[in-house]
């Protein structure tokens, strides 16, 4: 028999309402475990369901590109204003304040430098380094359709796997070889290709015609790579047309870094990812905040 206390407490029980257990939604990631769909939640802004990923990366081939000469001094003061940094380990213990609240995604594929055949990758980061870094996630290079085709696959079902087994998601990244045909029947097979075989996110460049293709034949979401660095206004509109044709966010490098105002650039850029914000309106904002920077 329930005793006096019980019954007067009922009311804390809510027996009226049945019990809630939101899965995250993010296209694809329904059916993931809790710890991906957190480190999925932290990467995509659950607000917009979209990201700004800030791909720094480029080093891993290329050493010390224009604008990532001294990401201390360059790099550092942007990410208050990104959702989530795509960078190598190395640029991460020897630059990134471990204090830094920014959610990282890895890369963890490289070997060949920009002197050689770049598809010829390999893994480059063990999951368990990546768990120690208390990353958000890994990414790793897919060269669809190159003689080293099957090999870059491979590396990502290696680390699919391992991300499965400890819940980070792989951001599967469709790099296209020098002479290849970049169109959408080109990327619908690319990011196909790695959705199918167990990437939680894929990132690959935007195309004029069909984009919205590539988005709706790809199960899990897509994030925009920007690319050589364009005029601004062409940037912006290219990130703009590619998060209204069903892109999930960016991962810009060169057009936010090589801008001669990268703070604007990335504050326009939010703007229109989050916000829906048009490429003229974008613009605007981006020359407004470049010249109160000056
Ligand atoms: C991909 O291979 C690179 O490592 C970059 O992460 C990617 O290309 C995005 O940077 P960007 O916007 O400069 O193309």
């Amino acid at each position: 028999m329930a005793d006096t206390d019980d019954i007067q407490q009922a009311k804390y029980y809510h027996h009226d309402v049945p019990q809630t257990n939101a899965t995250f939604a993010l296209k694809g990631a329904g059916s993931l475990d809790w710890g991906m769909q957190n480190r999925l939640a932290r990467v995509f802004r659950p607000s917009s369901g979209r990201t700004v990923m800030l791909a720094i990366d480029h080093g891993y081939f290329l050493g010390p590109t224009t604008g990532l000469e001294r990401p201390d001094v360059d790099i550092v003061p942007l990410l208050g204003e990104i959702d989530a940094l795509f960078c190598t380990r190395g640029i991460l213990r020897s630059v990134i304040p471990a204090a830094s609240a920014v959610p990282v995604v890895l890369r963890a594929s490289g070997g060949p430098s920009i002197l050689r055949e770049l598809s010829n990758e390999e893994i480059a980061v063990d999951m368990e380094d990546a768990l120690r870094l208390n990353t958000c996630g890994v990414g790793v290079q897919l060269f669809v359709g190159t003689e080293n085709e099957s090999k870059t696959i491979h590396n990502m079902t290696r680390l699919v796997d391992a991300g499965l087994r400890y819940g980070v998601p792989v951001l599967g990244v469709t790099a296209v070889g020098k002479d290849m045909v970049r169109d959408a029947r080109y990327f619908r097979l690319a990011t196909r290709i790695a959705a199918e075989l167990g990437a939680q996110m894929v990132k690959t460049y935007y195309v004029d015609e069909g984009f919205e293709t590539i988005t709706a034949a790809c199960p899990v979401p897509i994030v925009m790579a920007g690319g050589k660095k364009l005029p601004e206004l062409e940037a912006l509109t290219m990130a703009h047309r590619a998060v209204q044709q069903g892109a999930a966010g960016v991962d810009m490098g060169r057009n936010i870094f090589q801008s001669e105002a990268p703070l604007a650039m990335l504050k326009a850029v939010n703007a229109t990812v989050h916000d829906n914000l048009p490429p003229a309106q974008a613009l605007e904002l981006f020359e407004t905040l470049r010249h109160a920077q000056a």
